[in-house]
């Protein structure tokens, strides 16, 4: 049972002290997980640590403050950007594609600064786009995107969710004004990721990671730039728009100190050699690493140097940006393959004659769809310059030369695995086997029940489903759960450690939250963001089963194409068979349950326009710990309408049912009482 909240002085002291204690462990442990990539408490340990504040701050909301770990995911979607001028320009690098035009730029960097001795910093050029973050105080403040070099766009809000990102520096005595400038990126897992979720909502990919993090950090809505897990990697240090320290070296370290994330993969170099020799280090190096880097920057390392050397009107003379050669080569499309997914769509795939491509052999490539075929002029026979990038699919960038026996491709009527027909859909960029026991489909299922950010079955991965489904063990996604040891150790490669482990990983997973499930049901365009909406705003999975089409778009984001597809999900008897048999597995089918008794106990609330003090999940929350319920639309059964600046038509509604509305303030005095 919660302790009631203190009234008293001295224990209000106490509670402030403890949030105080609690944000400072939080940020320790944030900053060893996000920026040194070394944790040193689980994930459940932090998360109880996490709701403890929460807890904590929900009861005590006038002690919330902006810089608060539970803040980073606030703001309320926005209209749109406002545009905002940057402190100095911030202007982009001349490139040199080749070690000879390196040596002309160490020859002018020479011949203008007549420097007797000239360090160079070499760090690695991050393919994501450019940020300018202020603070002040020490306190997050502010970030900017380049925009045109002069002017970005106020970004604070999504940037705010990036957790590599210090919203207090570490830093007894910080200076008033503070600026750091860096890349936002995305891994290359982050970027499948984000394309996986595109795809359930039927919406173009991403080229690549960088127009995937652009696309991540320009969103109106910031918790969807939270769900694509940016990373902020600091390079440069500023006070007053210039270097903050005498040494571009210096400031790197600098930064560091204070809490950035700094790419390690950095040095200072005595000459053009050392640094010619970290970029041919780092051009076979760099497929390690778990995001892209498409060159490295190189700068004069003396602050006083790189003044003398001054810029351009486009960019520094004192620094320079070598790219890797783009990895590309042309070779020929033998055949084109139709792959199988999750949902049924059929990818076409392009079997190449096998080419080296950056130093790893390419034999297929993805062809996305036949608008994609179409538009690449491609058929079978055909001499393709192919492209590679990092760890991401091959893919065909265009026809070099029509093969002299050229073939065109005929996407197949049929699925190619079980022969049902293939359709497609008006407005639907893709053909789909409709047959929903399609082994490949179900293969495909499998897997992304399994997955990490589902439900976590460690150790199932694609060699195994297949043999799983193939030898008919597994059937359906339930019957993970009634395998046993002898059947797993009649399977290839399969010994009885690992099938010992694999159980246990199975039967862990019988613990997992309920969005975990919903999301691994695989309800076509459900992903990981609606499953999470969708559990909360239900609680248990029989009320989302039962829920109709109406019900259903009341919850937040749900619009009538995502709830038709829920509709017609569980209205599938083998769907609602399929819940049947994961409830008989032990699953977890409904939402941790919330506090009840708070003084809310029993409100519906529903929230308009936006808040000052809070965000709409902040208040979400601090309302459902309360004991009340936050609904998306105004009923007569609605206890009270919280109205913020710009309320939208519910406020009319509210007007019209005699709904009693609430400003902030009122809401904050309901909840403290
Ligand atoms: S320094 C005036 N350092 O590359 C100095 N830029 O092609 C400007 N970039 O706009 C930037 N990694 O977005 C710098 N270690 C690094 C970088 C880097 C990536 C990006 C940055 C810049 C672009 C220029």
């Amino acid at each position: 049972m919660a302790p009631p909240a203190p009234s008293h002085p001295a224990r209000s002291a106490a509670v402030g002290e403890e949030i105080a204690r609690l944000r400072r462990e939080i940020e320790h442990h944030e900053y060893l997980y996000y920026v040194l990539d070394q944790p040193e408490i689980t994930d459940a340990e932090y998360d109880r640590l996490i709701a403890r504040l929460k807890q904590l701050e929900a009861r005590h909301p006038e002690l919330v403050t902006p810089e608060s770990p539970t803040q980073r995911v606030g703001g309320k979607p926005r209209e749109g950007f406002v545009k905002v001028r940057h402190s100095s320009a911030m202007l982009s690098l001349d490139n040199a594609y080749s070690e000879d035009e390196l040596r002309d730029f160490d020859r002018r960097v020479r011949d203008l600064t007549a420097a007797e001795a000239l360090d160079y910093v070499a760090e690695l050029k991050l393919d994501g786009l450019s940020l300018a973050v202020h603070y002040a105080d020490g306190k997050f403040a502010r970030a900017i995107t380049r925009g045109d070099g002069q002017e970005g766009e106020d970004v604070t809000e999504n940037a705010r969710t990036i957790r590599s990102l210090p919203l207090r520096l570490q830093a007894a005595a910080p200076p008033g004004l503070l600026e750091a400038r860096g890349e936002v990126i995305l891994t290359r897992a982050g970027f499948e990721r984000a394309n996986r979720e595109r795809e359930e909502q039927n919406l173009p990919p991403f080229a690549n990671p960088r127009n995937a993090a652009a696309g991540s950090l320009r969103v109106l809505d910031p918790r969807i730039t939270e769900s694509r897990g940016l990373i902020f990697f600091a390079y440069q240090l500023l006070a007053s728009g210039r270097p903050a320290g005498r040494r571009q070296w210096d400031d790197l370290e600098a930064l560091a100190q204070l809490g950035f994330k700094v790419n390690p993969r950095r040095r200072q170099c005595r000459s053009l050699e050392e640094v010619l020799a970290f970029i041919r280090e780092w051009d076979v190096k760099r497929h390690t690493l778990p995001y892209e880097t498409d060159g490295i920057v190189i700068k004069v390392d003396e602050v006083a140097l790189q003044q003398k050397l001054g810029w351009t009107a486009k960019a520094p003379r004192w620094a320079i940006a070598y790219k890797y050669a783009a990895q590309q080569a042309s070779t020929t499309v033998l055949d084109i393959g139709v792959n199988v997914g999750r949902t049924g769509a059929l990818t076409p795939v392009a079997f190449l004659a096998p080419v080296e491509v950056g130093g790893v052999t390419v034999s297929r490539a993805t062809l996305h769809n036949e608008d994609e075929i179409a538009r690449l002029g491609l058929q079978i026979g055909d001499e393709v310059l192919v492209e590679r990038s990092g760890d991401v699919i091959p893919k065909v960038v265009r026809v070099e030369k029509p093969g002299p026996e050229r073939r065109p491709f005929v996407m197949p009527a049929h699925c190619p695995v079980c022969g049902t027909r293939a359709v497609r859909q008006p407005g639907e960029a893709a053909w789909r086997c409709v047959n929903t026991d399609c082994p490949a489909r179900l293969k495909e299922s499998v897997l992304h029940f399994a997955g990490r950010r589902v439900m976590n079955i460690d150790s199932l991965g694609d060699a195994l489903v297949s043999q799983l489904v193939d030898r008919g063990l597994v059937r359906s996604v339930s019957d993970l759960y009634t395998l046993t040891k002898d059947q797993l150790l009649s399977l290839e490669r399969m010994g009885d450690k690992s099938a010992t482990k694999l159980l246990r990983n199975i039967d862990a997973s019988r613990a997992a939250s309920l969005d975990r499930v919903i999301n691994g049901l695989g309800i076509p365009f459900v992903g990981e963001r609606t499953a999470a909406i969708l559990a909360r705003h239900f609680g248990l999975l029989d009320r989302l089963l039962a829920a109709s089409v109406e019900e259903l778009e009341r919850a937040e984001e749900v619009g009538p194409r995502v709830a038709e597809s829920i509709r017609s999900f569980f209205a599938e008897p083998r769907n609602q068979a399929l819940v049947e048999r994961l409830r008989q597995a032990g699953l977890r089918l409904e939402q941790e349950p919330t506090r009840t008794g708070g003084p809310l106990q029993g409100m519906a609330f529903v929230l308009t326009g936006a808040l000052a003090g809070m965000s709409r999940e902040e208040a979400t929350e601090k309302i459902e710990a309360a004991g009340g319920k936050v609904t998306g639309s105004v009923s007569k059964k609605t206890r009270y309408l919280v109205a913020g600046v710009e309320p939208g038509s519910k406020l009319e509604k509210a007007k019209q049912l005699g709904v009693e509305v609430l400003d902030e303030a009122g809401l904050l005095r309901l909840l403290s009482h």
